[in-house]
């Protein structure tokens, strides 16, 4: 029987309580798919700030490493907020764990299913049938991590303050050869997003990913366009792209911008792939819903489980290659969905239910 053993980092405020959801369905598929389950929970984020006076504790980093994904619920909040900056659970737990783990791959699926299509802020006109795209996010280099990074007084007293934007041709390939495979999977488009009219970084981004594309995947159809375009061409037609492949910082805003057209964080999963490795000869991997901690409804069996149970089939499919699985799970969360079960928030003021019954309706589905 095989064995999956994972990590399970719930963190803060809604993230136990849809991480408990989401190890619910993973039990339920286990049982029915002849899967073992080997999870051992470890703190992180304001919790572990709490209890061992730090985001990131060591232990929670063996109990990572000592397994073959993490599946991450969502850290941070008010309580923690007063915290220097570099202490808050977000920088001080997240971004570590990324760079520890070299998760470098951050995958996004853009998906609006067609019956939820109101929920966007998009005119529906404009997605008759609802969005579905894939962002390709570069996560453990750019500004978030070059150095220097530094803030100084300057002589004349002023002060200033630098980020560094840096990419290796190497760092460009491995993110390139991550987009390829989501293309392949796909409509075999991709669209390589940089600002190569300004940037140095940039410029060497669009000729490495068109050089990699024309001697890997001669079959993808690439296409380039700068930032500024990307954005606005998201919020006038998203399903023009298929994958977009772009750095981190880049990644970073034009996601939230695809979460938020996409109507509601609460259904929108990634997966973070790592360079190395797993047991299983597939990458190690941090799979986290997008929608963050929601401290406004945390505890009142209200928050949204499916960007979690989401999360949870991304790791059965990239981590442990379980398609079949995963899929079922990802059809089991738009049946309970287009059959009318509906958290609050993908509700429209129509009839909702909570956390648990949401949950109670995906496993309906299996
Ligand atoms: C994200 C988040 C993080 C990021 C924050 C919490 C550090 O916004 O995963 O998109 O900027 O990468
Ligand atoms: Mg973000």
């Amino acid at each position: 029987m095989p064995t999956l053993k994972f990590a399970v980092l719930a963190g803060d405020y809604i993230g136990p309580e849809v991480m408990g959801e989401a190890l619910r369905v993973l039990e339920a598929v286990a049982r029915q798919e002849n899967l073992r389950l080997d999870y051992a929970a470890a703190d992180v984020g304001g919790a572990a700030i709490d209890r061992h006076g730090s985001a990131l504790p060591a232990a929670t980093v063996q109990a990572c490493a000592a397994a073959d994904a993490i599946l991450f619920g969502s850290v941070g909040g008010p309580k923690w907020e007063k915290l220097p900056p570099a202490e808050q659970p977000e920088r001080a737990a997240l971004l570590p764990l990324r760079k520890h783990f070299t998760l470098f791959a951050n995958i996004r699926p853009g998906l609006l299913y067609r019956e939820l299509a109101d929920a966007s802020p998009l005119k529906t006109a404009r997605i008759p049938n609802g969005i579905d795209i894939v962002c390709i996010r570069e996560l453990t280099g750019g500004l978030y991590f070059g150095l220097p990074k530094a803030t100084t007084t300057l002589p004349d007293g002023d002060i200033q303050a630098v980020d560094t934007m840096v990419y290796r041709k190497s760092e460009i390939e491995r993110i390139t050869a991550t987009a390829i495979s989501a293309a392949r999977a796909r409509g075999k488009k991709l669209c390589s997003v940089d600002k190569a009219n300004v940037l140095e970084t940039s410029v060497l981004w669009r000729k490495t990913v068109t050089a990699y594309v024309a001697q890997h995947a001669p079959d993808v159809t690439l296409s380039h366009m700068y930032v500024d375009n990307a954005a606005m061409q998201l919020a006038r037609d998203p399903n023009q792209f298929d994958v977009f492949v772009t750095e981190n910082m880049f990644g970073d805003i034009l996601s939230d911008e695809m979460a938020v057209i996409c109507g509601s964080l609460g259904m929108l999963s990634s997966a973070s792939l790592g360079a190395a490795k797993n047991s299983h000869g597939l990458p190690f991997g941090l799979y986290e819903p997008a929608g963050g901690t929601a401290p406004d409804i945390a505890g009142k069996n209200l928050a949204n489980p499916c960007a979690q149970i989401l999360s949870a089939a991304l790791m059965l499919r990239y981590s442990f290659g379980l398609e079949k699985p995963a899929a079922r799970i990802e059809a089991a969360v738009k049946q309970a969905v287009v059959t009318g079960h509906r958290t609050a928030d993908i509700a429209f003021g129509g009839a909702s239910v909570g956390t648990r019954a949401m949950t109670d309706a995906i496993l309906a589905q299996l």
